[in-house]
């Protein structure tokens, strides 16, 4: 089964054809808004859907072209529709329902969170239900249980800021151009860890994350009479947010037995972050996977992968008449007309 995905939830322009069965990408094309976003210091909306709206019939028909694919042998037209920004879903969920309409095959309503929970099982066949996935990016800070597709069970989330979200506050705060994850990664190299006092999240039994103190505590040090050299401060965040997520892991796989963990989102490509996981895992005895990066940071292959496996199931898929859900909690079906 070829499938068309389609993703427009936040900043990315994405597009990319996979078929299904036999986990084969064909073709994949990602646009990143990040120079339009970056005099803003965040993403601003109307922007990221002018975008979506300019780029996004050029850059589906490149990714078929690229390919030698006809529109004709198109299976079916995967797209995000929730979580995200309404505006941007919109973009993406309108161009996509167009397409599937003209080309007379189903419209597959994709829920973004749960392709990035599918994610690994595209790179890593040897991977087989039940496991723990937690996904870190911008948005999202969750231990989710993965059953199998289509049965998720959500262990913990974040109360208040995503990490990346916190990676990117922190950064903008160093004076780090945005998204600040990858820059306050390099800036980490550079300082030592341990060196700057910050606290750490709250140890207790919950799986929930909580970042917003971590981040207050960066801008009272910065405000304070002796503020440390930028590289020690990143160096000190970013070990301490490695170890309140190894922390949590830990506890998620006492809790659940889990032997398999996954970890996935733009926060996944933290080499620190990866390193205190893997650590933690082979300590629980437990597999560590991790996709490769480009499938970590948001991509519209994950959207085709997750959109074709639950029309395979022959689960709820929505279709024409689904609207866009900029909250859609991963234990909840498609969001039916
Ligand atoms: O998954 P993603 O591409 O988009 C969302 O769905 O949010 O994640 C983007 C987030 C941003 O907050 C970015 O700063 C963070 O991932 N990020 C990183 C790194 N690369 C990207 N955070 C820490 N270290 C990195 N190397
Ligand atoms: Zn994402």
């Amino acid at each position: 089964m070829l499938v068309l995905g389609i993703e427009t939830s936040c900043d990315e322009t994405a597009a990319a054809l996979v078929e299904v069965e036999t986990r084969r990408i064909v073709s994949s094309q990602v646009y990143s808004q990040l120079a339009e976003h970056a005099p803003y210091g965040g993403v601003v909306p109307e922007i990221a859907s002018r975008a979506h709206l300019e780029r996004l019939a050029p850059l589906t028909a490149r990714t078929l072209e690229n390919a030698g694919v006809p529109w004709s042998a198109i299976d079916a037209v995967a797209t995000t529709v929730g979580p995200g920004l309404t505006t941007a879903l919109a973009m993406g969920s309108t161009f996509g329902k167009t397409l599937a309409l003209a080309l007379n095959k189903p419209f597959l309503a994709v829920n973004h969170i749960e392709a990035h929970a599918l994610t690994p099982h595209l790179t890593n066949p040897e991977l087989a239900f039940p496991y723990l996935l937690l996904l870190v990016s911008g948005g999202h800070c969750q231990l989710v249980w993965v059953e199998n597709v289509g049965r998720y069970k959500l262990l913990g989330t974040t109360l208040d800021d995503a990490v990346g979200e916190c990676f990117d506050k922190v950064g903008k705060l160093l004076n780090l151009p945005h998204p600040a994850g990858p820059a306050l990664e390099e800036l980490a190299k550079r300082g030592q860890p341990g060196t700057v006092t910050l606290p750490s999240p709250k140890h207790d039994n919950t799986l929930d994350f909580s970042f917003s103190g971590l981040k207050t505590a960066v801008r009272d040090h910065l405000h304070g009479p002796n503020p440390a050299p930028a590289a020690d401060i990143a160096a000190s965040f970013q070990t301490i947010v490695a170890e309140a997520l190894a922390r949590k892991t830990k506890l998620a796989l006492r809790q659940t037995g889990a032997q398999q963990v996954v970890v996935a989102g733009g926060v996944a490509a933290n080499q620190t972050i990866r390193a205190a996981l893997r650590q933690t895992c082979a300590e629980q005895g437990a597999t560590f996977t991790a996709p490769p990066l480009n499938l970590c940071t948001d991509n519209a292959v994950m959207i085709a992968y997750a959109g074709g496996l639950r029309h395979l199931a022959g689960l709820e898929n929505g279709n024409l008449g689904t609207p866009v859900r900029p909250r859609w909690p991963l234990e909840m079906a498609p969001p039916s007309a």
